[in-house]
Protein backbone atom coordinates (compact mmCIF):
# COMPACT_ATOMS: atom_id res chain seq x y z
CA UNK A 1 0.00 0.00 0.00
CA UNK A 2 0.90 3.41 -1.20
CA UNK A 3 0.92 5.70 1.40
CA UNK A 4 0.77 9.79 0.60
CA UNK A 5 1.20 12.87 2.73
CA UNK A 6 0.01 15.91 0.71
CA UNK A 7 -2.80 16.72 -1.84
CA UNK A 8 -0.28 17.77 -4.49
CA UNK A 9 1.45 13.85 -4.35
CA UNK A 10 -2.30 13.06 -4.40
CA UNK A 11 -2.91 14.99 -6.90
CA UNK A 12 -0.30 13.40 -9.12
CA UNK A 13 -0.70 9.80 -7.94
CA UNK A 14 -4.46 10.08 -9.27
CA UNK A 15 -3.53 12.27 -12.56
CA UNK A 16 -0.95 9.47 -13.35
CA UNK A 17 -3.86 6.36 -12.89
CA UNK A 18 -6.71 8.94 -14.63
CA UNK A 19 -4.18 8.71 -17.73
CA UNK A 20 -3.59 4.99 -17.79
CA UNK A 21 -7.64 5.20 -18.27
CA UNK A 22 -8.20 3.51 -14.52
CA UNK A 23 -11.44 4.34 -12.25
CA UNK A 24 -10.54 5.41 -9.35
CA UNK A 25 -12.91 5.05 -5.69
CA UNK A 26 -12.38 6.52 -2.40
CA UNK A 27 -13.09 6.63 1.04
CA UNK A 28 -13.00 10.02 3.33
CA UNK A 29 -12.53 8.54 7.07
CA UNK A 30 -10.89 9.43 10.67
CA UNK A 31 -8.98 6.38 11.42
CA UNK A 32 -9.79 4.27 13.98
CA UNK A 33 -11.28 1.90 11.21
CA UNK A 34 -14.09 -0.98 12.06
CA UNK A 35 -16.47 -2.97 9.95
CA UNK A 36 -18.06 0.08 9.27
CA UNK A 37 -15.63 1.23 6.93
CA UNK A 38 -14.63 -1.51 5.57
CA UNK A 39 -18.09 -2.36 4.05
CA UNK A 40 -17.60 1.03 2.05
CA UNK A 41 -14.17 -0.18 0.78
CA UNK A 42 -15.30 -3.54 -0.04
CA UNK A 43 -18.53 -1.45 -2.40
CA UNK A 44 -15.33 0.70 -3.61
CA UNK A 45 -12.77 -2.41 -4.37
CA UNK A 46 -15.54 -4.23 -6.26
CA UNK A 47 -16.16 -1.36 -8.60
CA UNK A 48 -13.50 0.43 -9.26
CA UNK A 49 -10.01 0.11 -10.71
CA UNK A 50 -7.99 1.78 -7.73
CA UNK A 51 -9.32 2.75 -3.87
CA UNK A 52 -7.88 5.59 -1.86
CA UNK A 53 -8.97 5.99 1.85
CA UNK A 54 -7.80 8.80 3.19
CA UNK A 55 -7.56 8.92 7.75
CA UNK A 56 -7.47 12.62 8.76
CA UNK A 57 -8.98 13.51 12.05
CA UNK A 58 -10.07 17.21 10.82
CA UNK A 59 -9.91 19.96 13.71
CA UNK A 60 -12.18 22.40 11.69
CA UNK A 61 -15.56 19.67 11.93
CA UNK A 62 -14.59 19.37 16.13
CA UNK A 63 -17.45 21.99 17.81
CA UNK A 64 -16.34 20.31 20.84
CA UNK A 65 -12.60 20.29 22.31
CA UNK A 66 -12.78 17.36 24.30
CA UNK A 67 -14.36 15.55 21.83
CA UNK A 68 -10.94 16.19 19.27
CA UNK A 69 -8.69 15.18 22.08
CA UNK A 70 -10.36 11.81 22.79
CA UNK A 71 -11.15 11.18 19.36
CA UNK A 72 -9.53 7.47 19.18
CA UNK A 73 -6.42 7.46 17.28
CA UNK A 74 -5.12 4.09 16.02
CA UNK A 75 -2.94 4.33 12.97
CA UNK A 76 -1.10 1.01 13.17
CA UNK A 77 -4.55 -0.89 13.25
CA UNK A 78 -6.21 1.01 11.08
CA UNK A 79 -2.70 0.35 8.75
CA UNK A 80 -2.98 -3.24 9.05
CA UNK A 81 -7.09 -3.37 8.46
CA UNK A 82 -6.21 -0.98 4.93
CA UNK A 83 -3.43 -3.53 4.24
CA UNK A 84 -5.76 -6.80 4.76
CA UNK A 85 -8.33 -5.24 2.49
CA UNK A 86 -5.97 -4.72 -0.59
CA UNK A 87 -6.35 -0.87 -0.50
CA UNK A 88 -3.86 0.99 -3.19
CA UNK A 89 -3.30 4.04 -1.63
CA UNK A 90 -3.78 5.42 1.72
CA UNK A 91 -3.71 8.96 2.00
CA UNK A 92 -3.13 10.75 5.33
CA UNK A 93 -1.94 14.34 5.51
CA UNK A 94 -0.82 16.52 8.39
CA UNK A 95 -3.19 19.21 9.46
CA UNK A 96 -0.37 21.75 8.13
CA UNK A 97 -0.72 20.04 4.80
CA UNK A 98 -4.47 20.37 5.20
CA UNK A 99 -4.39 23.98 6.53
CA UNK A 100 -1.57 26.33 6.25
CA UNK A 101 -1.08 29.49 7.41
CA UNK A 102 -3.22 31.76 5.59
CA UNK A 103 -5.78 28.74 5.10
CA UNK A 104 -9.21 31.67 4.92
CA UNK A 105 -11.66 29.72 2.54
CA UNK A 106 -14.90 27.65 4.25
CA UNK A 107 -17.61 25.54 2.15
CA UNK A 108 -20.95 25.91 3.75
CA UNK A 109 -23.87 23.95 2.64
CA UNK A 110 -26.75 25.89 3.49
CA UNK A 111 -29.87 25.10 4.88
CA UNK A 112 -29.60 21.25 4.88
CA UNK A 113 -27.00 21.77 7.54
CA UNK A 114 -28.91 23.73 9.76
CA UNK A 115 -30.96 21.18 11.59
CA UNK A 116 -30.32 18.34 13.66
CA UNK A 117 -26.94 17.86 14.02
CA UNK A 118 -26.43 21.35 13.25
CA UNK A 119 -28.40 22.41 15.72
CA UNK A 120 -26.28 20.99 18.23
CA UNK A 121 -22.62 21.36 16.46
CA UNK A 122 -22.46 24.40 15.08
CA UNK A 123 -19.93 24.72 12.38
CA UNK A 124 -20.08 21.34 11.78
CA UNK A 125 -21.47 20.58 8.45
CA UNK A 126 -19.13 23.60 7.47
CA UNK A 127 -15.69 21.76 8.72
CA UNK A 128 -17.21 18.35 7.40
CA UNK A 129 -18.18 20.20 4.22
CA UNK A 130 -14.54 22.27 3.60
CA UNK A 131 -12.65 19.30 4.22
CA UNK A 132 -14.46 17.12 1.46
CA UNK A 133 -14.23 19.40 -0.96
CA UNK A 134 -10.33 19.17 -0.20
CA UNK A 135 -10.13 15.80 0.16
CA UNK A 136 -11.94 15.35 -3.50
CA UNK A 137 -10.04 17.86 -5.09
CA UNK A 138 -6.84 16.00 -3.82
CA UNK A 139 -8.12 12.42 -5.14
CA UNK A 140 -10.61 13.23 -8.06
CA UNK A 141 -12.11 9.92 -7.65
CA UNK A 142 -14.87 8.72 -9.71
CA UNK A 143 -16.81 7.74 -7.37
CA UNK A 144 -16.62 8.56 -3.62
CA UNK A 145 -18.48 6.33 -0.91
CA UNK A 146 -20.31 7.42 2.53
CA UNK A 147 -22.19 5.87 5.42
CA UNK A 148 -25.91 6.44 5.44
CA UNK A 149 -25.08 6.31 9.16
CA UNK A 150 -24.26 10.05 8.64
CA UNK A 151 -28.02 10.62 7.12
CA UNK A 152 -27.42 14.23 7.05
CA UNK A 153 -23.99 14.82 6.09
CA UNK A 154 -24.35 12.06 3.15
CA UNK A 155 -27.09 14.72 2.25
CA UNK A 156 -24.67 17.63 2.58
CA UNK A 157 -22.01 16.57 0.66
CA UNK A 158 -24.86 15.80 -2.25
CA UNK A 159 -25.65 19.47 -1.91
CA UNK A 160 -22.06 20.26 -1.98
CA UNK A 161 -21.07 17.82 -5.04
CA UNK A 162 -24.03 19.29 -7.21
CA UNK A 163 -23.67 22.79 -6.59
CA UNK A 164 -19.81 23.34 -6.95
CA UNK A 165 -19.93 20.70 -9.89
CA UNK A 166 -17.55 18.55 -8.26
CA UNK A 167 -16.99 15.86 -10.66
CA UNK A 168 -17.29 13.03 -8.59
CA UNK A 169 -20.48 10.49 -8.06
CA UNK A 170 -21.46 10.26 -4.46
CA UNK A 171 -22.52 6.71 -3.54
CA UNK A 172 -24.33 6.07 -0.44
CA UNK A 173 -23.77 3.07 1.97
CA UNK A 174 -26.06 0.77 4.05
CA UNK A 175 -25.05 1.04 8.03
CA UNK A 176 -23.23 -2.16 9.75
CA UNK A 177 -24.53 -2.74 13.07
CA UNK A 178 -22.89 -4.84 15.39
CA UNK A 179 -25.23 -8.05 16.68
CA UNK A 180 -26.67 -6.36 18.81
CA UNK A 181 -28.13 -3.58 16.59
CA UNK A 182 -25.51 -0.99 17.70
CA UNK A 183 -24.68 1.07 14.75
CA UNK A 184 -20.68 0.61 14.51
CA UNK A 185 -18.77 4.15 15.37
CA UNK A 186 -15.38 4.74 16.17
CA UNK A 187 -16.36 6.74 18.93
CA UNK A 188 -18.28 3.00 20.37
CA UNK A 189 -15.04 2.36 22.01
CA UNK A 190 -15.51 5.42 24.42
CA UNK A 191 -18.51 3.59 26.29
CA UNK A 192 -17.97 2.30 28.98
CA UNK A 193 -19.20 -1.87 29.64
CA UNK A 194 -22.36 -0.87 31.17
CA UNK A 195 -23.04 1.58 28.07
CA UNK A 196 -22.33 -1.00 25.85
CA UNK A 197 -25.13 -3.30 26.76
CA UNK A 198 -27.88 -0.92 26.82
CA UNK A 199 -26.92 1.52 23.42
CA UNK A 200 -28.35 -1.35 21.32
CA UNK A 201 -31.56 -0.12 22.40
CA UNK A 202 -31.63 2.79 20.26
CA UNK A 203 -32.04 1.04 17.30
CA UNK A 204 -34.66 -1.22 19.51
CA UNK A 205 -36.86 1.58 20.10
CA UNK A 206 -36.27 3.20 15.69
CA UNK A 207 -37.09 -0.87 14.58
CA UNK A 208 -40.09 -0.56 17.09
CA UNK A 209 -41.06 2.72 15.90
CA UNK A 210 -41.14 1.97 12.52
CA UNK A 211 -43.22 -1.51 13.11
CA UNK A 212 -45.92 1.38 14.57
CA UNK A 213 -45.45 3.60 11.89
CA UNK A 214 -46.42 0.99 9.59
CA UNK A 215 -49.29 0.02 11.90
CA UNK A 216 -50.73 3.48 11.80
CA UNK A 217 -49.38 5.80 14.61
CA UNK A 218 -47.59 8.20 12.62
CA UNK A 219 -47.71 11.78 14.56
CA UNK A 220 -44.30 12.86 15.37
CA UNK A 221 -45.08 13.59 19.07
CA UNK A 222 -46.22 10.40 19.82
CA UNK A 223 -43.24 8.92 18.21
CA UNK A 224 -41.00 10.95 19.98
CA UNK A 225 -42.79 10.19 23.49
CA UNK A 226 -41.89 6.38 22.57
CA UNK A 227 -38.21 7.21 22.05
CA UNK A 228 -38.03 9.32 24.88
CA UNK A 229 -38.56 5.89 27.04
CA UNK A 230 -34.95 5.57 26.57
CA UNK A 231 -34.68 8.31 29.10
CA UNK A 232 -35.29 5.51 32.12
CA UNK A 233 -31.60 4.29 31.53
CA UNK A 234 -29.80 6.67 33.85
CA UNK A 235 -26.79 7.28 31.80
CA UNK A 236 -28.38 8.01 28.52
CA UNK A 237 -30.39 12.21 27.76
CA UNK A 238 -32.04 11.94 24.24
CA UNK A 239 -30.46 15.34 22.39
CA UNK A 240 -32.97 15.12 19.33
CA UNK A 241 -35.13 12.60 17.77
CA UNK A 242 -36.49 14.37 14.54
CA UNK A 243 -38.76 12.84 11.22
CA UNK A 244 -37.57 14.26 7.99
CA UNK A 245 -38.14 13.79 4.53
CA UNK A 246 -35.03 11.53 3.26
CA UNK A 247 -34.37 14.10 0.18
CA UNK A 248 -35.04 17.72 1.55
CA UNK A 249 -34.26 16.60 5.43
CA UNK A 250 -37.61 19.00 6.20
CA UNK A 251 -39.25 18.35 9.63
CA UNK A 252 -42.63 16.31 9.28
CA UNK A 253 -45.15 16.44 11.38
CA UNK A 254 -46.41 12.64 10.37
CA UNK A 255 -44.55 10.24 9.48
CA UNK A 256 -44.41 8.79 5.73
CA UNK A 257 -42.58 6.14 3.29
CA UNK A 258 -40.69 9.61 2.76
CA UNK A 259 -39.67 9.38 6.24
CA UNK A 260 -36.39 8.77 8.11
CA UNK A 261 -36.02 9.03 11.94
CA UNK A 262 -33.00 10.94 12.92
CA UNK A 263 -31.88 10.27 16.32
CA UNK A 264 -28.54 11.93 18.67
CA UNK A 265 -28.16 10.10 22.10
CA UNK A 266 -25.72 11.05 24.50
CA UNK A 267 -24.50 7.89 27.20
CA UNK A 268 -22.88 9.79 29.76
CA UNK A 269 -20.07 11.94 27.76
CA UNK A 270 -20.12 9.84 24.55
CA UNK A 271 -22.58 11.20 21.45
CA UNK A 272 -24.49 8.51 18.95
CA UNK A 273 -26.52 8.86 16.23
CA UNK A 274 -28.54 6.46 14.32
CA UNK A 275 -31.19 6.81 12.00
CA UNK A 276 -33.76 4.77 10.43
CA UNK A 277 -35.77 5.03 6.84
CA UNK A 278 -39.71 4.04 7.40
CA UNK A 279 -39.42 2.58 3.09
P1 LIG B 1 -15.83 8.73 9.94
O1 LIG B 1 -16.71 8.91 11.11
O2 LIG B 1 -14.50 8.06 10.11
O3 LIG B 1 -16.64 7.93 8.86
C1 LIG B 1 -16.09 7.68 7.58
C2 LIG B 1 -17.21 7.12 6.72
O4 LIG B 1 -17.64 5.87 7.25
C3 LIG B 1 -18.44 8.05 6.67
O5 LIG B 1 -18.95 8.10 5.35
C4 LIG B 1 -19.40 7.36 7.62
O6 LIG B 1 -20.76 7.61 7.33
C5 LIG B 1 -19.05 5.89 7.37
N1 LIG B 1 -19.50 5.04 8.48
C6 LIG B 1 -19.26 5.23 9.80
N2 LIG B 1 -19.88 4.27 10.53
C7 LIG B 1 -20.52 3.47 9.65
C8 LIG B 1 -21.33 2.30 9.78
N3 LIG B 1 -21.61 1.77 10.96
N4 LIG B 1 -21.82 1.74 8.65
C9 LIG B 1 -21.55 2.27 7.43
N5 LIG B 1 -20.79 3.36 7.24
C10 LIG B 1 -20.27 3.95 8.33
O7 LIG B 1 -17.65 10.71 8.65
C11 LIG B 1 -16.48 11.03 8.81
O8 LIG B 1 -15.52 10.16 9.26
C12 LIG B 1 -15.98 12.45 8.53
O9 LIG B 1 -16.99 13.35 8.79
C13 LIG B 1 -15.45 12.62 7.07
C14 LIG B 1 -16.53 12.38 6.03
C15 LIG B 1 -14.24 11.67 6.83
C16 LIG B 1 -14.94 14.09 6.89
O10 LIG B 1 -13.96 14.38 7.83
Amino acid sequence: MLVLRTPSEMTEWSLHEIKQGRSIGFIPTMGALHDGHVALMETSLLHNDRTVVSIFVNPLQFNNQNDLQTYPRQIEADMNVLTVANIDVLYIPTPEAMYPEGFASSVSAGKISASMEGVHRPGHFDGVATVVVKLLNAVRPDVAYFGLKDFQQLAVIRQVVRDLDIASRIVGVPTIRDADGLALSSRNVRLTTNQRTQAPVIYKLLTEIVASVRTGTVDVTSLRNKFMTIESIADAVVEYFEVVDSVTLQEQTDADNSSVICVAVWFGDVRLIDNISIA
